[in-house]
């Protein structure tokens, strides 16, 4: 992980890493049925944008959990604890994402294997490691996770205001559990150790060193 975003293998470059121009399968076609003030195209294409975030929600909540299992050393417990009020999020995101699609129509596609076919980022990188450098890497797949929020909320302004506005609220949380990260990696002069990486080895690395 994830997210997507993130990691040195990434198959695109970091902005671009969640956000596929190809609508999944499932969006092929035009649904039957969509919101009161909603064309069924304007309702399948905001569906279409949402699957990307779906997509990105459970990538990214099975990756936090994986760092929650794998992180060790020092500030093992502090590192571990962040991480599951954060997960219990972003899964309640997911579930508030995948339900939109439904209203608006479409099928949310929610099983690891059209997770794993749609998505355009490889697997999150590191194992078993110290808190620093999965912090350093989690704070390159928010700013992968975060950056493809705010592409769909951009694109859904037209599109349907009750979507983005579920967008923009998701991100005032994700926002601040970004922050959350970044602490860890900020000096008192506000520099951060993982500055200008954009990969999770790179920033775990130039965290570590
Ligand atoms: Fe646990």
């Amino acid at each position: 992980m994830a997210t997507a975003t993130s990691s040195t293998n990434s198959k695109k470059q970091l902005t671009t890493t969640q956000i596929s121009d190809n609508k999944p399968d499932a969006f092929e076609g035009t649904p039957s049925f969509s919101v009161p003030g909603l064309t069924l195209e304007e309702g399948s294409d905001t569906a279409a944008v949402l699957q990307r975030i779906l997509n990105t929600y459970n990538d990214l909540h099975l990756t936090l959990k994986h760092v929650h299992w794998n992180v060790v050393g020092p500030n093992f417990i502090s590192v571990h604890q962040m991480i599951d009020p954060q997960v219990e999020t972003i899964r309640g995101y997911a579930d508030d994402v995948a339900e939109r699609i439904a209203t608006l129509g479409s099928s949310p596609q929610g099983t690891p294997g059209a997770l794993v076919e749609q998505r355009d980022w490889d697997d999150y990188s590191i194992g078993r490691a110290g808190a620093i450098e999965h912090l350093a890497a989690l704070d390159a797949v928010y700013i992968g996770v975060i950056t493809s929020i705010r592409k769909a909320a951009t694109e859904t302004e037209e599109l349907d205001d009750v979507t983005n506005d579920l967008l923009i609220g998701h991100l005032h949380e994700i926002e601040q559990f970004h922050w959350f990260v970044r602490a860890h990696l900020e000096n008192a002069g506000g520099v951060l150790s993982t500055a200008g990486e954009t990969s999770e080895k790179g920033s775990a690395k130039s965290a570590t060193s």
